[in-house]
Order: structure tokens, then sequence, then C-alpha cells
């Protein structure tokens, strides 16, 4: 098998070690990249440190060009890197394809965001002491960007650090997840077809444990992070003088009021708790129902869950495969049995075969269990029950997390009730919290992290405001 490159400063480079990766769902080598050197990481970091000015300086119609180019290149090759993403992550091919078209609107999104970055001007002599002058407000970029991704998106949350960082003219090292190096290296792979200058990105499949030496490196001010809770806030405790963004976990929770349509409610919940295995963040983790529509709620539930098409990643018709490893299936069957063992019941699931795990469904989990607490990070959920709106909210807040949260209801008032007590960066209503656009604001409170991704947000986290202000003018 051939050992594929990673990306230099823009160029292709071969290292002196291997990372192999492999197919969760029947174990075979998808592929095998090579791993750079401690010389060639500084050479990449150096690169990106050199080129700061440069980028910053390019021409807006440049920046937007490499991100149609990216956009349109991703669309030519969606099926071989859907499939790719399939055999790299188990994820199946239906949600592989999903996954590229948005990182299609991704690039494309970045492209038409950075035509409109162009700042603000400000008359300042609204103010007697301010006569003839001018403020001209521009956003200009903290310097290069360490991005640090995970394995559930393996294309799109890559997607969502380079397409921003391009926009505003910030060089970006992007060390992708050990388990899913591959996407991130075609993206790689179409970059280095843009002029883009040398320098403004590399992709540098690591290990884990070489990454604390990017995040202290001062040549990178930006750490944006995506992935678990305990690395996230590591990381930022380790460098808090740095521009740091932490994309975390989530526990969310999808209330069904008894308003509420329970047929679609029952169809959306019962694929977004197992989209991906249950891999996302917003995957809906628990559900928190009406009383009065328990029973109705959770036959319909039941059903739905029942009719997932459940196996092999690469056939078009599965809905829910493995998860990324059978280590993670076996911490999720520990994390269910620890649950049962005190008093919770299974009312669907909870069987594992290798790396797949059964979409289960549990109700009575007592408080304090993980699979209610924590974030579970597979194709399990909690059913509860509330007694109105007051408790639904009550319940949902209960957490360390707020990342998004679902509320099924009609009720314009209940809605923007939601919007008002739900301690969440997002509250999605009508729908699963799992509902996600790329163009919108995208992050957590409380434990669930800090700053927002989307696109357009993603692009002020990465610049700071700056003000010039010109003098003695007849305005
Ligand atoms: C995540 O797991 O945080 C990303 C969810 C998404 O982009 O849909």
């Amino acid at each position: 098998m051939d050992v594929r490159p990673f990306w230099l400063a823009g160029r292709p480079a071969t290292g002196d070690g291997e990372l192999t990766v492999t197919n969760s769902h029947d174990d075979r080598v998808v592929g095998v990249c090579s791993v750079p050197t401690p010389a060639q990481v500084e050479e990449a970091v150096e690169a990106a440190h050199a080129v700061r000015r440069e980028a910053a300086a390019l021409p807006i119609h440049v920046r937007a060009e490499a991100l149609a180019h990216v956009s349109r290149r991703l669309a030519e090759r969606a099926d071989e890197i859907a499939h790719l993403i399939t055999a790299e992550n188990g994820k199946p091919i239906f949600w592989a394809r999903g996954e590229v078209g948005r990182a299609v609107s991704t690039f494309r999104l970045a492209a038409e965001e950075t035509r409109r970055f162009g700042g603000d001007v400000q008359r300042l002599d609204t103010e007697p002491a301010a006569n003839g002058r001018l403020a001209y407000v521009t956003r200009v970029p903290r310097g290069p960007v360490l991005a640090i991704t995970p394995f559930n998106f393996p294309l799109n949350l890559v997607a969502h650090k380079v397409a921003p960082a391009i926009a505003v003219g910030a060089p970006i090292v992007v060390k992708p997840a050990p388990a899913t190096p591959l996407s991130s290296l075609v993206l790689g792979e179409i970059l280095a077809e843009t002029a883009l200058p040398a320098g403004m990105f590399s992709v540098l499949p690591v290990p884990n444990d070489r990454a604390a030496g990017l995040v202290a490196d001062p040549r990178l001010p930006v750490v944006s992070f995506t992935g678990s809770g305990p690395v996230g806030y590591a990381i930022m405790d380790s460098v808090p003088r740095k521009h740091v963004t932490l994309e975390l976990g989530g526990n969310a929770a999808a209330v069904v009021l008894a308003d509420a349509d329970l047929d679609w409610a029952a169809s959306r919940v019962a694929l977004f708790s197992n989209y991906q295995a249950g891999q996302s963040c917003i995957a809906v983790q628990r559900v928190i129902v009406e009383r009065s529509v328990r029973e109705e709620f959770v036959d319909r539930l039941l059903k739905a869950v029942e009719g997932l098409v459940v196996g092999d990643p690469a056939d078009e018709r599965t809905q829910v495969g493995p998860l990324v490893s059978a280590e993670a299936a076996e911490r999720v069957e520990a994390w269910i049995g620890e649950a049962v063992a005190g008093g919770a019941r299974v009312l669907a699931g909870g069987t594992r075969d290798g790396a797949s795990l059964a979409p289960t469904v549990l109700a009575d989990v007592p408080a304090g269990a993980k699979v209610v607490c924590e974030e579970i990070f597979g194709p399990v959920m909690v059913v509860s029950e509330a007694d109105g709106v007051d408790d639904a909210f009550a319940q949902v807040n209960d957490s360390v997390y707020g990342l998004q949260a679902g509320v099924f209801t009609r009720s314009l008032d209940v809605a923007f009730r939601a919007n008002r007590e739900l301690e969440t960066g997002g509250v999605i209503i009508g729908d699963v919290p799992s509902y996600r656009a790329d163009q919108m604001p995208y992050g957590g409170v409380k434990d669930s992290g800090v700053g927002r991704e989307g696109v357009r947000s993603a692009m002020d986290d990465f610049t700071y405001e700056k003000v010039m202000v010109l003098t003695g003018l007849t305005l």
C-alpha cells in the first residue's frame, strides 16, 4: 500500500514514521500516511510564522478564488472523498456524502464572506471634539492558527477551521485526529492546487502526545480545538495567554412537549440519536418528554428506532454503522452496564458486536449515571418524563454542558421562552439539537466550550478589531 505524504508548508513530504488507518467495521487497513519528524514540524511552524504578513496582505480576490477552488474540487471529488470518510471513520456512506456536501458549502460560504470582510468607516464628528475625524475599522488576523481536529467529522470540522483562516488571511497548521487523518490529507492536496503562498497551510498527522509542543509554540498564537473537555481545558490552562477556542462535548437534550407533532419528533429523535453511531457532540442523548404524552411518544420512538437500518457503512441504505473503534464501543457498553446495574431499563438495544452497538433506548436511569451526566458519544438515548415546561427546561439545564437543545413544540411563546431560559449555545425549535447549518454560530456554554465556529463567527474569532483614525478631514 502506498504511503500517503503529509503537507508541509504547501508541499507533499514524507517523514520517518507511518500511521496506519483501519476501518472499524471490518478491521481492514484503508490507508497509511507518513508522520513528520520533529524537524519537519518545526519547519511547518516556522513557515506559517514567516508567511503571516504576506498572508494577511493577500488580496481578497486571491483568498476568495482559493476558497472557491477548494469548494469546487470537493464537489468534483465528492464520491471518492465520501468513500474515504466511510473507510477511515466507519460513518455510513449516506452521512459521509452529507459531510462532503457540507464541506463544499463551508468553503463556498468562506469565499463569499471574505468578500464582505472589508471593514467599516465610522464618522467620529458625532462629538464636537472629533470634528474632521474618521475611523476606519478592520479586523486583522491574530496570527497563525493551530487547528486540532476530531475524528467524528474528519473533513467538515477541519473545513470549519481551515476555510475561515484562509478567508481572514491567517496561516494554519492542522493536526488531524490520528484515527482519521486521510480526509484532511486530501484537503491538503486540493489546497496545494491553489495560488495560496507556501507556508499558508500544513497538515501534520502527528500523534496526540506530540501536540503539546505545537500548543505551546508562541509562533502559533491561536489554538482552535475540537474534542473532549479534559483535553480542551488542559490546552487552555497550559497557554492562558493564547487565544484558544474550544468546541467540546455535550449531552444534548431533545424536549418533546404535549403539543408537538409526535410522529415527526419520534422519527427525528430516533435518527439523530444514532446518526454516526451517536458520535456527534449534538447527537440526541437525553429525551425529555411531557408526561401526558410519554406513552404515545415512546411507542412511536421505539418503532422508529426499530426501523433504523443498521449495518455495513459502505451500504447506501445503512443509517447506523459502527463506532470509530471496538474500544470506543466497549466503553459505551460499560456505561450502559453501569446504568442497568443502577436500575435502568433497556427499552431497545444494549448489545454490542465488535465496534457496533445496537441503537439503545434507556429509561429509569438513576441520577448520576454516566449515560445521562457525561457525553456518551454512542448510539444511546435516555428517556425521562417532565411535568410541564418548567420541569422540562430545568432538566435540560441540569447538566454541566450547554451546546445545543431541541424543543418540539408548536407554541411561539414556549419557543421564545426556551431561547431565554435554556443554558445552551443554540436552541432548535421543532427539531433535534443535532441541527447545524454551517453558516450559523455554533458553540457552547458551561463545559461545552469557549468561542464560536460557523464561518463568519470563526472569522471574527481568528481576528481582532483594529482602528485607524484619519484626522483633519473636511467631511
Ligand atoms: C460536532 O460534533 O460538534 C459537530 C456537529 C456538526 O457539525 O454537525
